[in-house]
Order: C-alpha cells, then structure tokens, then sequence
C-alpha cells in the first residue's frame, strides 16, 4: 500500500494536499461541473474589493506563446456581495476558503479584512501585486516599504493567517519577501502576472483596450520557479507556488524549488481538471521518484544543491 502523504500545514490551517487554485482563475460553480471540489487541498477566490470594482475596458484577454495576457483589472461586485452569495455557496465544501483582498490604499485593506474576520473564510492573501490597478502598472508590492505597509496594516486588523502575494515586476523580490515577513506575513504566495504588452499590427493599436496586461501560463513558468528559489532562501514562512503551472512535473518542480503548496491558474483555464490532473500527476512522480512526503520531495533538491554550490569550483 502506498504511504504517499500530500497534506500540508499553511501557517496553521490543515490541507489535504498542495493543490489550491490561483485568484481570478477559478468559479467552484464552473468547475464544479468537472470535478468534486472538496479533494482541492485549498479555493482561493478572485480578487475581491470594499466596493465593486467594473474592471479596465475590454478586449482584455489575449492569448501569447505559451501563455496569455490579462487586463481584467479586479473586476467583482465587492466584500458584501462577496459574504453574502460567493461564500454561502463555497461553505457546502469542506476544504479551508483563501480570500483574495485587494484596495486602493492600506484602509481599504483593513476594512475589507474586518469584514471578513467574523465568516468562514479561512485565511487572506492580500494582492498587493496586481499589475493593472496603478498608475504605470505600478504597485505597492514593488516596494520593500510599501509591501511591508500593507502587511503591518492588516496583520494588525486580521483574526486568521495572512498570505502577502508578492509581483514579479521587481528588481529584487527577494528583499521584498523579507521584508513583510518582517512586517507579520504568516505566508507569501507568488508569483502574480507579469507586465506585458503585444501590438496587433493590422490595426496599428495595443491588443488590449488596458495596453498593458499580466502575463501567466507556461511562459513565465521559469521566472516564478527562480523567484521561488530565491525567496525560499530569504524567509521561514509558508510559500505558495505559482506561475505557469501545468503537469506533475511543473508541480515537482515548484515543491523542490521551495514551495509548501501550489496554485494553477491559466493551466485550468485551458483545461478546466487541471487541478485534479496535476495533483494526480504529482502522486505520480512522487512515485516514480520514491519519495512519499513534499517534505522529502524538497529535501532531496535542498541536499544536492547546498552540496553543488558548496563544491563549486570558479572556471
Ligand atoms: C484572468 C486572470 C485573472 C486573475 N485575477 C487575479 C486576482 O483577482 N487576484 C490575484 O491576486 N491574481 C489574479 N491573477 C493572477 C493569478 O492568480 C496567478 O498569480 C497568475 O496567473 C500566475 O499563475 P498561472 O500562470 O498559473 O496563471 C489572475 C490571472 C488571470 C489569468
């Protein structure tokens, strides 16, 4: 008999497996029809803001090698929609509800979380990553300073475990990891979309209405692995892996690099099973390789990497 064992601990909540899905990717209504929602380790839900929010113009989704470009730009019908018709329906599960919080400023911020703190919502991940809500494309999240703003003012606010979701559109993610773990992160999820842009020629216009939008899929599946990597190695906290995430394999790797648990986005947008498939093509490598824990599956790369760097000789 098999002595695989996929459950998790993530900053005190208990899941099944690794496998959550990634904010703005998932409907529980919709996918719901594919597969039994209670075997995801985790639902994250998309973003949800104190006021409804209409989102950027459309087209606001196009596709790209590998991956595809988004510039929905947090469209939901705010926290009071959200308690009371999103989680109502979500609570007939029995898996822990990851909210994702996103706001114009930190109080937005907090008095979406003091909403929140008295319904079933088991944790939040507060975006602080979101490409498209700023000016530039910027946002708090690209600063040490201002990621760690955020994170004091909601630690402060928030009765469950928060998870900071870092962007990519940094120099050093790294030093921005460090410093909301400072700042009371209970966890870091990452990574969020990258800023890209394409050009439809014919026309002589920007693809999107927006220009600019986040790139996720398989394309930036590298990046976030590094990014993983890097940041493993600056803070003790819980990481939530993402980017691009697609086979078993995808899955394997995200775990080595560092990652306690996954989330997959656009994989299930091609794919609606995706989560399941992954999850069973994770269980499948373990396998094949003879690992039966994520905690042996990381320590078989920690231990040959400290060694290959160790010995490394400079040619
Ligand atoms: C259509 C779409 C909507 C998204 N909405 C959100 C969101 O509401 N909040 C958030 O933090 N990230 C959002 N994201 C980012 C994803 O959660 C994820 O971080 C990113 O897509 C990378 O993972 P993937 O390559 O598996 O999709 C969205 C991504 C897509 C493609």
């Amino acid at each position: 008999m098999s002595k695989l064992d996929l459950s998790v601990n993530i900053a005190g909540i208990q899941w099944k497996n690794p496998i959550t899905t990634a904010a703005g990717t998932f409907s529980a209504r919709a996918s719901g029809e594919f597969y039994g929602i209670s075997k995801l380790g985790a639902v994250t839900t998309k973003a949800v803001t104190l006021n409804p929010w209409l989102g950027n113009q459309t087209p606001r989704i196009a596709e790209t090698y590998g991956g595809m470009l988004n510039s929905v730009g947090l469209h939901n019908f705010g926290v009071d929609h959200y308690i009371d018709f999103e989680l109502p329906y979500l609570e007939q599960f029995d898996i822990p509800i990851i909210a994702n919080i996103a706001g114009h400023n930190p109080e937005e911020y907090r008095e979406i979380v003091e909403r929140l703190n008295s319904t079933s919502v088991a944790m939040y991940e507060i975006n602080i990553s979101c490409p498209n809500i700023a000016e530039n494309g910027m946002n708090y999240g690209a600063f040490p300073e201002q990621a760690a703003l955020i994170t004091s003012v909601v630690k402060k606010a928030a009765k469950k475990p928060i998870i900071i979701k870092l962007s990519p559109n940094v120099t050093d993610i790294a030093s921005i990891a460090k410093a909301v773990e400072d700042a009371g992160a209970d966890g870091i999820s990452m990574i969020n979309t990258l800023l890209g842009m394409r050009i439809d020629v014919r026309s002589r216009k920007a693809t999107l209405a927006n220009k600019m939008g986040g790139l996720s899929g398989p394309a930036i599946k590298p990046v976030a692995l590094r990014m993983v990597y890097q940041v493993r190695k600056v803070v003790n906290i819980p990481i939530i892996g993402m980017g691009g995430i697609t086979t078993g394999e995808d899955a394997a790797e995200f775990i080595m690099a560092g990652a306690d648990a996954l989330a997959i986005g656009t994989a299930a947008l091609v794919m609606p099973t995706a989560p399941m498939d992954i999850l069973g093509e994770l269980r499948a490598v373990m396998q094949r390789e003879g690992f039966n824990t994520l905690y042996e599956l990381r320590q078989a790369f920690k231990e040959q990497d400290e060694r290959l760097t160790t010995g490394r000789k400079q040619w």
